[in-house]
C-alpha cells in the first residue's frame, strides 16, 4: 500500500498557491479549500496529509521529519541552511533579496554599515563577500522603519513589487539574490517513502510544465 505523505505548507498566500500546484498534480484535499481554522487536513484517496505552518518554520518540520516534504522560500533555505533535500523550484513566490535605504541618500562607504534585517546570515555573507564591515540589527518584521528612524543605514529585505519601499521613501540599492518557492524533503523520508516522493516530484513537475 502507498505510504501517506505529510506536506508542510507555509500559511498565507504562498501556501495557497503551492496547494494549487499540488492539487493540479493530483494531490487534492477538498477540506483544505473550505475556509476554517483547522491546521491539518488529510485525504486518504490521494495519500496526502497537509498542514499549515508558519513560513519560517516549514524547514524545521521537514528537517525533523514531522513533514516528509514542504514548500519554503529560497530565502529561508539560504538563511537557516536546514539539512534537507531541495527538490524543485516551483517558480512561484518570486521576489528578490535586496539592500535598500533612503532614496537618493546612499550611505558613505568609510564607516561601519548598520544593517537592519530579518536575515542576518544572508546579510553577513553578502557583506563578507564585499569585504565590508557591518553592524547587524536583527528585527522580526516591518524592517523598513529602521532607516526611516535612522536606526540603520540600510536594510536587507525581500522586495516583491517594490511598493513598500516606494511608499516609505526608500529605494533598492543592490540586489543580492533571486528568490522563489522550493519543494524540499526530509532526508530519511526520501529513502523510506522513495516511490511516493519520486512519483510526487514527477507529477508536480508535469503540473508546472502544463502551466507554462
Ligand atoms: C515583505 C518584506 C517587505 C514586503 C515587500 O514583508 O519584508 O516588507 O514584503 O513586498 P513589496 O515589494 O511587494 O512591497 P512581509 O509582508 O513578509 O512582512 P514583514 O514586514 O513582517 O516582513
Amino acid at each position: 500500500m502507498a505510504k501517506m505523505i505529510n506536506i508542510a505548507l507555509p500559511k498565507g498566500r504562498l501556501g495557497e498557491k503551492a496547494y494549487k500546484v499540488f492539487s493540479e498534480a493530483g494531490y487534492k484535499c477538498p477540506e483544505i479549500e473550505e475556509s476554517n481554522r483547522k491546521l491539518i487536513f488529510e485525504n486518504e484517496e490521494t495519500g496526502v496529509r497537509y498542514f499549515w505552518a508558519k513560513p519560517s518554520d516549514v524547514a524545521i518540520y521537514v528537517e525533523r521529519g514531522a513533514a516528509d516534504v514542504g514548500i519554503v522560500g529560497k530565502d529561508i533555505l539560504l538563511e537557516y541552511a536546514p539539512d534537507v533535500y531541495e527538490l524543485i523550484d516551483l517558480g512561484i513566490g518570486k521576489c528578490r533579496m535586496a539592500v535598500a535605504g533612503i532614496k537618493n541618500k546612499r550611505p558613505s562607504t568609510d564607516s561601519v554599515l548598520r544593517v537592519a534585517t530579518k536575515f542576518p546570515n544572508i546579510a553577513k555573507e553578502y557583506y563578507a563577500s564585499l569585504g565590508r564591515d557591518i553592524d547587524i540589527i536583527k528585527l522580526n518584521g516591518s524592517i523598513e522603519i529602521a532607516p526611516l528612524l535612522k536606526m540603520s543605514d540600510v536594510i536587507v529585505d525581500i522586495v516583491e513589487t517594490g511598493t513598500t519601499l516606494k511608499e516609505n521613501n526608500l529605494e533598492p540599492y543592490e540586489s543580492i539574490v533571486e528568490i522563489s518557492a522550493r519543494m524540499i524533503a526530509n532526508k530519511a523520508s526520501f529513502k523510506f517513502k522513495q516511490t511516493e516522493i519520486e512519483t510526487m516530484i514527477e507529477k508536480v513537475k508535469s503540473a508546472l510544465a502544463q502551466r507554462s
